[in-house]
């Protein structure tokens, strides 16, 4: 059996795992950071960094507590180092890094991204090549098609926004809180996404790229239409004088109707076996449910608790790079752009 330690810092939650043969969660922990950044409305990077400092090693003795493991157990240490914010990785890469020297373990450096998707590999039935991937998250909305285990090309991304990025702005323009998708998604479920004609941005024909700033344009005109200040209003204004309900549905949907069209089209075109949902968006029951309904063959998707940042699949994307042998040296560092592909 192989046992790996996963830390997950990219963003805003500190998060320590540990997972046995990259399919069996043996802990989970995660702190996260949502209070402290929900009274801005958005992540704040530097106060981000000091609460990972703050939270990582009571994060980390806890996923060993959890799993009834000592530091003996662990086979090796799993970090994501980028994409991410450069002084929140940070806290997580040095970490890994003074552990592995420490025990004198080995580090895998693990980009998120593809930490995203295998956190399919954490329910039953293991997935199969090739798959189309959707990674919708805060920071990025990419497709990606994988011939097998690290072997991704990148079909199409965002050129403005990401999806869980407009969840977030137009979460604000209805005066609801932040992380703004579930609670769109939660209003959503008593309003009628018909009653808003909102753009679906399909780009040219072919292409797989994503384009969601329009849409956040027009739901905030909308706003203006219905006799709010999109800017000045406060929240308790927006949510009294708004049909929050219809708005956040009609917005749901047409982010929606994007994503499925186009993860089952590239699905098609690539002849893919499965189609695995990932990232913080791919919590969306209104989006897991269009996909299945308009493609046909089975859909992989996270429970909404590993869609949402996680260190299980950290752990759980190493487990593949650790057994084909790769081992990062401490001069691992980290790489805030880091693209999958
Ligand atoms: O993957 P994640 O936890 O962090 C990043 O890597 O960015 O994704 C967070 C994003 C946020 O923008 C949040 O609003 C969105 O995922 N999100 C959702 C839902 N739950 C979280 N978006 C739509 N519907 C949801 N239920
Ligand atoms: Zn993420």
């Amino acid at each position: 059996m192989t046992r790996l330690l996963g830390i997950e810092t990219s963003c805003d939650e500190t998060a320590a795992a540990i997972v046995s043969d990259g399919a069996r969660i043996e802990s989970n922990v995660i702190a996260s950071q949502t209070d402290l950044h929900a009274r801005y409305g958005g992540v704040m990077p530097e106060q981000a960094s000091r609460a990972h400092l703050r939270a990582i090693q009571p994060v980390v003795e806890q996923a060993l507590t959890d799993a009834r493991v000592d530091w003996s157990d662990i086979d090796a240490i799993a970090v994501t180092h980028g994409p991410g914010l450069a002084g929140a990785l940070l806290v997580g890469v040095n970490v890994a890094k003074g552990i592995a020297f420490a025990l004198s373990k080995p580090l895998l450096g693990i980009n998120h991204l593809e930490g995203h998707v295998y956190a399919n590999w954490l329910t039953p039935g293991e997935p199969r090549f090739p798959l189309v991937a959707l990674i919708v998250s805060g920071g990025h909305s990419d497709l990606v098609l994988a011939d097998g285990h690290g072997a991704y090309q990148r079909l199409g991304r965002t050129r403005d926004d990401a999806a869980g990025e407009a969840f977030d702005k137009v979460a604000r323009l209805l005066g609801l809180g932040f992380p703004g998708g579930p609670l769109i998604e939660r209003e959503a479920a008593n309003g009628d996404p018909a009653r808003f004609a909102l753009p679906r941005a399909w780009l040219d024909g072919e292409s797989f790229d994503f384009s969601f700033s329009g849409l956040k344009t027009a739901v905030r005109n909308q706003v203006a239409a219905l006799g709010v200040d999109p800017d000045t209003a406060s929240p308790k204004e927006r949510r009294e004088r708004l049909p929050v309900a219809d708005l956040a549905a009609s917005f749901q949907q047409a982010v929606v109707d994007v994503l499925s069209a186009k993860i089952v089209r590239a699905a098609e075109t690539y002849g893919a076996i499965n189609v695995a949902l990932a990232g913080g968006v791919a919590a969306n029951r209104t989006l897991l449910r269009t996909v299945e309904d308009r493609a046909q063959r089975p859909i992989l998707c996270p429970p909404p608790r590993l869609c949402t940042d996680n260190a299980a699949m950290i752990a759980a994307a190493a487990y593949f790079r650790y057994t084909a042998g790769q081992r990062n040296d401490l001069s691992l560092d980290v790489e805030p752009g880091l693209p999958i592909a």
